[in-house]
């Protein structure tokens, strides 16, 4: 059965690489893109989807926050929304430190928003994409689905509110939700602000990139199509009032990441600059979690990380228009001179 599905953040990284995903899987689905076009969100991240006569047809955008009952109402009105996947977020735990209040607003109050657009219309399914950082962090071992709910940043405490809403409404009112939880992505149409884009838009200069701490930290590294094809499969054969984690067993540490990447792009160690971990007791060790739940739905990952790794640096490469015109903002580089002004000095 064709559906209609709203995007919720669709010009964000994730949420556009799905929209992408979908139009491409399904020939009759629709998408229907809701962004506030925040500092992460940009037109340039959809405009490939509307202007390809294969899907212009099949996609709308429209301006306007997930907080805002009365857009979110009347889009699911205008265009017979019949299912919501929540990408929009404020999603960058660096931010997060400096102003926390955002976070609270989109990650919690927005997602009731929208548990309750779905109460109010009956719509069928909503998939709330959350992340495996809610669990906190862990040395040895994996998170699971029952594991405790353990944030340590405003990000990511923000994130576990946004679904302690979605738990709460499936049991108070049935509605019917679904949770993922996904390591860390990375991808084309990444923000650069986030290690992996950071570092490549950086070293293309020949800037010097900075490492929090001995670059020690390990994250599950998820290739964002594989996200989005466990989105896919939760989406349509999850078990409503449940989460299911997402993760690729990629674990590396940030220094083996910034190995890969200068070797990939043929650049000099002398380009690393450790700087004192500027999020400090917050910084989370280790993220892994166990994505049994989702692979017994049939569900595995289908990338191989260096060759995505080394295509995604090369789409870097070859679409600097995109993140030049991001770079180039003052607000980007109010956040970088004042996140790391302090650290990199001449080095900025
Ligand atoms: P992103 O920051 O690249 O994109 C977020 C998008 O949401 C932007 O387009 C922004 O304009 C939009 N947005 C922000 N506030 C909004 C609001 N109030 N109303 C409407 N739109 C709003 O983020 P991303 O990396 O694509 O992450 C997408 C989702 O996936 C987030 O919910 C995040 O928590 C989750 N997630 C991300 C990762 C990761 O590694 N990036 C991993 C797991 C889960
Ligand atoms: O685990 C999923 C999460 O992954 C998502 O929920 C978040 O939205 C996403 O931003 C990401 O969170 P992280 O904080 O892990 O990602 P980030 O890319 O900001 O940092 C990855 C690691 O790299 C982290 O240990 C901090 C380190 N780092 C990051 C930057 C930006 C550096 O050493 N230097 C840097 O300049």
């Amino acid at each position: 059965m064709s559906k209609t599905i709203l995007v919720t953040g669709g010009a964000g990284f994730i949420g556009s690489n799905y929209c992408r995903y979908v139009l491409q899987k399904y020939p009759d689905y629709r998408v229907v893109i809701l962004d506030a076009l925040t500092y992460a969100g940009n037109l340039s991240t959809i405009a490939d989807m509307q202007n390809d006569p294969a899907t212009s047809e099949r996609v709308r955008f429209y301006p306007g926050k997930i907080q805002d009952e009365t857009v979110v109402n009347g889009i699911i009105e205008a265009e017979q929304v019949d299912t919501i996947v929540n990408f929009a977020a404020e999603s960058h735990n660096d931010r997060s430190i400096l102003e926390p209040g955002s976070f609270i607003q989109t990650d919690v109050y927005g997602v009731y928003v929208l548990l309750d657009a779905v109460k109010r219309h009956g719509l069928t399914r909503m998939v709330h994409v959350s992340t495996d950082e809610v669990y906190g962090t862990i040395d040895n071992g994996q998170f699971t689905e029952k594991s405790p709910i353990e944030p340590n940043t405003p990000y990511s405490a923000a994130k576990a509110g946004g679904e302690m809403q979605v738990r709460a409404h499936v049991i108070t009112y049935g509605t019917p939700a679904i949770i993922t939880r996904c390591g860390n992505n990375y991808g084309a149409y990444q923000y650069p602000e986030k290690l992996i884009p950071f570092f490549v838009t950086r070293l293309l200069d020949n800037k010097k990139v900075p490492l929090y701490g001995a670059g020690n930290q390990v994250r599950d590294w998820v290739y964002v199509l594989d996200h989005c094809a466990g989105i896919d499969k939760v989406l349509h054969e999850g078990t409503i009032g449940e989460a299911y984690n997402i993760g690729s067993e990629g674990e590396r540490t940030n220094l083996e990441i910034t190995h890969a990447l200068l070797r990939l792009l043929n650049r000099p160690e002398s380009l690393i600059k450790t700087i004192p971990d500027p999020r400090g007791g917050a910084h989370d060790k280790r993220y892994s979690v166990n994505a049994d739940k989702l692979r017994a739905l049939g569900w595995k990952p289908a990338y191989d990380f260096d060759t995505t790794l080394e295509q995604t640096v090369r789409w870097y490469a070859d679409n600097q228009s995109w993140w030049r015109e991001i770079t180039a903002k003052p607000d980007y580089q109010a956040f970088i001179a004042r996140f790391y002004g302090r650290y990199l000095g001449e080095d900025l």
